[in-house]
């Protein structure tokens, strides 16, 4: 009669099946954590952003910076994207409008990489009441 499991074959695929599945922990324990970045939830609500998603990869805190600037220096409330199209200047009011979730996606990466900006301290979740 046939044998209905091999305990040898099962072990070898017991052993492979778990460092396979550990195999980015592995990885990271050799190479840092390096290339891992955390799942992000990134809750749109449109197709694009205000600018290049590689754009806004690296530079999101530039243009908030920009776009604090021209509210509070020039009164400007309007940003004109590359293309034309146009946004109101507001960190709650307009990021925060497309993304929704800002814990699961800002927080999650601050988290990640370590910054806490300190914005929200006065910018509300959700949109502060002006005027
Ligand atoms: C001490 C309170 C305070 C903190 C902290 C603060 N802001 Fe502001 N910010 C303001 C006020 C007040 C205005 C002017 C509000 C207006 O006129 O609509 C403003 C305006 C802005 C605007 C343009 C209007 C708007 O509603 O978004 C941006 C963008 C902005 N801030 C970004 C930031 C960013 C980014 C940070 C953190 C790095 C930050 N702010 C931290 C108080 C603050
Ligand atoms: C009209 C909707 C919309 C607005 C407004 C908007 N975003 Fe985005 N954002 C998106 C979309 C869509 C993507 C692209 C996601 C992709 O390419 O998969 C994105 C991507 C991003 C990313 C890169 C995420 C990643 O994949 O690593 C960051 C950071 C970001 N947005 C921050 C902001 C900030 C800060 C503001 C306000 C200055 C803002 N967004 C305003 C829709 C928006
Ligand atoms: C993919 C990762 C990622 C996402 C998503 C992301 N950020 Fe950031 N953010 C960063 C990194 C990295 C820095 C720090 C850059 C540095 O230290 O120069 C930063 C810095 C900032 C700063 C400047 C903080 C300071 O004290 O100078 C602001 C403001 C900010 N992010 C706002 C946002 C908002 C609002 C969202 C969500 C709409 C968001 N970020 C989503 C990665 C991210």
């Amino acid at each position: 009669m046939k044998k209905i499991y091999d305990k040898g074959k099962t072990l070898t695929g017991l052993i492979i099946f778990v460092v396979l599945v550990s195999s980015p922990t592995w990885y990271n324990l050799v190479f840092g954590k390096g290339n891992y970045v955390p799942d992000l939830k990134v809750e749109k609500n449109g197709k694009e952003c205000v600018k290049r998603t590689s754009y806004m990869k690296k530079n999101h805190m530039e243009l908030l910076k920009v776009w604090r600037d021209e509210v509070v220096r020039t009164g400007n409330r309007t940003y004109v994207r590359e293309d034309g199209e146009k946004f109101e200047i507001s960190l709650s009011g307009t990021c925060l409008k497309c993304h929704t979730n800002k814990q699961e996606f800002c927080d999650r990466c601050h988290r990640y990489v370590g910054v806490t900006p300190y914005c929200f301290g006065c910018h509300n979740i959700p949109r502060e009441t002006r005027k």
